[in-house]
């Protein structure tokens, strides 16, 4: 099947070309304008040009290259019918339980303040605190959420986690759900961590208000979507105190102004959108089963509901 590559700010030939090369007895990979479009049924994209989808009348589904589609729901000319399909990987949800423990463990063990203590020459120990006295609470629990909660909960900190949609607890794992289960996770957490997908609903989540109710000292680690953060309220809230510090991986504008001021805030600290990323061959993988199940007129494995918007 013909899969067109869409894509107005990355080079998607340059970086899954190889990875795409192993699945080419399903998959014939072809540049956008493409010739012939209405042979066209398959795409991976990423910020996909505005005029694509007109040119495409049969197009049937577009795959991401990670784990969220947000970027390719948000794309006006996007038509009903064709599916939008995430990856889900693994591999990707270690690397950003491996990112969280990073953040989690430097808040708890205070290594930005013995990088501090090291500059100035200055020996000083700063005492411990046990994982158990260190409540984590985290927003979103799907496969990535799961991941990170069970590595978390493992390592003996208390963990809370909230979804959606209601479940019932795990070992170590309170789970939260609702308006009032929000309230009551953020009311016990000490380190939130954001793993939510970008929808209306979660759009400006993490405000003053939200991030007030948090334990004091709270330290922030926000990984799912820029536009989730009212990135001024994160200001107010560090600077009077509400907040210990923040690792931020994700802005509201990608990249980061040069001028924007996170990337100079002493407790704030700045990665560029890479916690983690799915593997070229996830990725890969994900184009060729898509490109299967549409030849069999199979239901497409993980196809996003567009209403709810993951
Ligand atoms: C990264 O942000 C992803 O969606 O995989």
């Amino acid at each position: 099947m013909r899969c067109v590559l869409l894509s107005d700010t990355l080079d998607l030939r340059a970086l899954f070309g190889t990875a795409l090369a192993a699945v080419a007895d399903r998959v014939e990979i072809v540049d956008h304008p493409a010739e012939h479009p209405e042979e066209v049924r398959l795409a991976l994209g990423w910020n996909p040009p505005p005029d694509a989808f007109a040119r495409y009348p049969n197009l049937a589904a577009i795959c991401s290259i990670g784990a969220g589609a947000d970027n390719l729901l948000a794309c006006p000319g996007l038509p009903e019918p064709v599916a939008v399909v995430r990856v889900v990987d693994p591999d990707q949800a270690r690397a950003m339980s491996h990112f969280v423990l990073w953040h989690l463990i430097g808040h708890q063990r205070r290594f930005s303040a013995y990088a501090e203590n090291q500059r100035a020459g200055r020996w000083q120990r700063l005492g411990q605190r046990a994982a158990a006295e260190v409540p984590v609470g985290i927003l979103g629990y799907g496969r990535i959420g799961r991941q990170v909660a069970a590595d978390i909960a493992a390592l003996g900190f208390p963990v809370a986690a909230w979804s959606r949609s209601p479940g019932a607890d795990e070992p170590g794992i309170a789970r939260h759900h609702g308006t009032d289960g929000l309230a009551a996770l953020l009311a016990r957490t000490e380190v939130l961590v954001n793993l939510l997908p970008l929808t209306p609903e979660t759009t400006g989540l993490l405000d003053a208000a939200r991030l007030r109710r948090l334990r004091p000292g709270a330290f922030l680690i926000h990984v799912g979507r820029g536009p989730q953060l009212v990135e001024a309220d994160l200001l107010a809230t560090l600077d009077d105190g509400t907040l210990a510090g923040a690792a931020l991986d994700v802005f509201a504008r990608e990249p980061l102004d040069a001028g924007h001021p996170f990337w100079r805030h002493p407790r704030i600290a700045v990665t560029p959108h890479e916690a983690c990323d799915a593997s070229d061959a996830a990725v890969a993988a994900a184009v060729a089963a898509t490109a299967e199940a549409l030849a069999a007129g199979r239901p497409i494995p993980h196809a996003v509901d567009r209403m709810r918007g993951y």
